[in-house]
């Protein structure tokens, strides 16, 4: 296709429906001819809808042909409309929150599941999926924390790669990787509010993520609702012209969140939609999803000289480029076929990707030895609380549907052949419920079984967009039910379902086994069951902080040295509860134990430009095989600008049968060592460095082994 040519025949108006983007429920059959619902405050006339370059939300494969043909239809330049959707964990078959998928510390597992998500979406129609979300997160208060892949900027990077190859490897389907930038900053928690930050966080621990996936080629970068010191991300040139084209040369789609270019007015950004328009074309930004800031008002712009057609045409060329790329202009419909979609989706092999990324996912942080329960030996199993008959998706749940999913009893069920298993709600969902009249059943069923599984925590659609906390404890009934109920057994496990880090501070001693099981998808309750009665082990780690009070908020491991760092008088502490978080970064549990050994590096010096190894021997000292997370920490002892008391700078999941040992080696090179220094730039400076290696996440300062960078030979 002659992408020139073809751009030479467009009129502007031609070219703006381009840069603009539509809810399909614009475009369904029997639309009204005034759009109706929140399309009708957008003020999008038909004329616009029937032109636009691209659609969100649309249903399946056969509403995409229809929407693609009456489209094609429409349009004079028989330009395809490009299908994006929000295929966060999961297209149909839904695996478990990208919040867990960190705690997998599983790049292999994360890439099967967005590799199998990308066949789903594929037939289903779609074309780009706004994912992978890597805004790093520090506070549990925020409801987007499920879509995050946690605190660390480092596992982040291996997860948004991870994320962009499994989605694109296929080459049908684009990915977008959003929200630029450093949305997960968001003001005491609340959604869609101010983000503030020096150059140097910036850099050294928010933007690297949405490097990584454009470094690993992702096809799309949507910016985020927020400002970010004072200029909202859809008009802000110093971060999307300067930054991310200029200066990282990124020169693909840069496409708008949902009508964010016109919510510049609320920010007190833009007086008029008008210059909303200009802020956000100067800024380079292409795409307006679902405000009509463009169509509306960039011809006038033109007449005045102050936007070029130059600029518009750079926009559009970007959008033709990825419609190219992806093979619309020959096949409109690419690979949209409701047959295929019938078959494919929720297909055994996808369930069994899902169910294994939620076994991969899920944290034990407490075993009293109640764990694993013995499947051969117990007759009676009671499985209680008001998600124990759920299927706990997530909030992002695309086409997914409870009703083809397993919940925690359906799974229990399904694996134990030759016992009773019995339910009772306990109590009812809501984050603030105190009604425990139904306690007394549940008590007095767990009281005459061999084994209680209490499934609790927050409801799925208690975490995602738009759903802030500002307190993150279970409920009074679920803190009753736990406490009554492990009073009669103390074969007692709590499964927990969150989107978040909970604070769990004030139930955790009433516990003998806490399994953290997040929002685990479709497959959750088979995975729950194996993971509980043994069938397989826990290997995953905390991808973000749990604090011990919504008071610690933020909360997370990579923070800056005090320089008073003990709790008592004059010192860094709180007078009214221990400074020590309840779970740390990295930290999860096993069925059997680790030990490592002290690392041993090949040099305790390191010329700049070249690398040092540090090795230890990790040994399964128990009686289970398992995988864990050999976990390396690095801090920069002294630098022009102080330095996070240690930084993850590696980690490797392993697996070793019982008695097993495996010598694990980890490469140290300048890269790992750089950080946004005072001369506004990245760069390694020479002096010591410590570093701790444990599976765990758990340092003790005395256990740290230093080496020296030298300056180049
Ligand atoms: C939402 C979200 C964004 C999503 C988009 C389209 O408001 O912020 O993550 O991709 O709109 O649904």
């Amino acid at each position: 296709m002659d992408l020139k040519k073809l751009l030479s025949k467009m009129t502007l108006e031609q070219k703006l429906a381009q840069l603009t983007q539509v809810n399909a429920n614009c475009l369904t059959v029997g639309a009204s001819e005034d759009i109706t619902g929140p399309e009708q405050e957008v003020s999008l006339t038909k004329a616009d809808v029937a032109s636009a370059g691209s659609t969100l939300n649309f249903e399946n494969a056969a509403e995409g042909i229809r929407v693609q043909k009456e489209h094609l239809e429409l349009d004079p330049n028989k330009i395809p409309l490009l299908f994006m959707h929000d295929v966060i964990h999961g297209y149909k078959t839904i695996y478990p929150i990208p919040l867990a998928l960190g705690a997998s510390f599983d790049t292999d597992t994360v890439e099967e599941c967005c590799a199998m998500a990308s066949e789903e979406m594929t037939v289903g129609g779609v074309h780009v999926t706004f994912a992978p979300m890597v805004d790093l997160v520090r506070d549990p208060r925020w409801g987007r924390c499920m879509e995050t892949t946690g605190e660390d900027p480092y596992l982040n990077c291996d997860m948004a790669r991870a994320m962009v190859r499994g989605f694109q490897k296929s080459g049908k389907v684009a990915a977008c990787v959003k929200h630029f930038a450093a949305y997960g900053q968001s003001e005491s928690g609340l959604d869609y509010s101010a983000t503030d930050m020096s150059e140097r966080t910036l850099r050294d621990f928010y933007l690297p993520a949405y490097k990584a996936a454009i470094d690993e080629g992702v096809e799309m970068l949507m910016t985020s609702f927020n400002i970010l010191n004072g200029v909202p991300s859809s008009g802000n040139k110093w971060l999307v012209k300067n930054l991310l084209r200029d200066e990282w040369g990124y020169d693909k789609i840069v496409i708008s969140d949902y009508n964010a270019f016109r919510e510049m007015k609320a920010l007190g950004f833009c007086e008029t939609e008008k210059e909303c328009a200009k802020l956000a074309i100067d800024a380079t930004s292409d795409i307006e999803m679902m405000s009509p800031c463009y169509l509306q008002n960039i011809p006038q712009l033109i007449n005045e000289g102050v936007v070029s057609e130059e600029q518009i045409d750079e926009a559009v060329m970007r959008v033709l480029r990825l419609k190219e790329k992806l093979g619309l202009f020959e096949k409109p419909y690419l690979y949209a076929d409701p047959k295929a979609e019938e078959e494919i989706c929720l297909c055994e092999k996808h369930r069994d990707i899902a169910r294994r990324a939620a076994e991969k996912s899920a944290v034990l942080l407490k075993n009293d030895n109640v764990l694993p329960f013995n499947k051969n030996a117990v007759k009676r199993v009671a499985v209680i609380g008001p998600f124990a008959d759920r299927v706990m998706l997530g909030n992002w749940l695309c086409h997914g549907k409870e009703s083809e999913g397993i919940s925690a009893l359906t799974g229990i069920k399904g694996l134990l052949k030759n016992a009773e298993v019995l339910y009772s709600k306990g109590c009812l969902e809501g984050v603030n419920e105190s009604d425990c009249s139904l306690v007394e059943e549940a008590k007095a069923l767990a009281k005459e079984c061999d084994a209680v599984i209490i499934c609790a925590g927050e409801d799925y659609k208690m975490s995602g967009e738009s759903m802030s906390r500002a307190e993150l404890r279970l409920s009074p009934a679920q803190k009753t039910l736990i406490r009554e109920v492990g009073k009669v057994n103390k074969n007692t496990a709590v499964v927990l379902f969150s989107g978040r880090a909970l604070v769990l501070t004030d139930i955790i001693d009433d516990i003998n086994a806490l399994v953290l099981a997040w929002q685990p998808g479709t497959e959750g309750g088979n995975a729950i069951a194996n993971l509980l009665f043994g069938e397989v082990n826990f290997g995953a780690k905390l991808p973000m902080t749990f604090p011990r009070s919504e008071g610690q908020i933020p909360a997370y491991y990579n923070c800056y040295r005090s320089s008073r760092p003990y709790e008592g008088p004059y010192g860094c502490w709180y007078i009214d509860m221990p400074k020590a978080r309840l779970f740390e970064f990295g930290y999860g549990l096993s069925y059997t134990s680790f030990e490592v050994s002290a690392p041993e590096l090949s040099s305790l010096t390191m010329n700049k430009g070249e690398s040092i190894e540090v090795s230890v021997n990790v040994k399964n000292v128990g009686k289970m095989a398992g995988e864990t997370v050999v976990q390396l920490y690095i801090r920069d002892d002294f630098a022009s600008l102080a330095r996070p008391n240690r930084e993850l700078k590696g980690y490797k999941k392993i697996f070793l049968n019982a008695g097993e040992a495996q010598r694990v080696i980890f490469t140290i090179s300048e890269e790992q060592l750089k950080f946004w220094s005072i001369n506004n730039k990245f760069e390694a400076e020479e002096g010591s460095f410590t570093l701790w290696v444990n599976e765990n996440g758990i340092v003790n300062e005395t256990d740290g082994v230093k080496f020296n960078l030298l300056s180049k030979k």
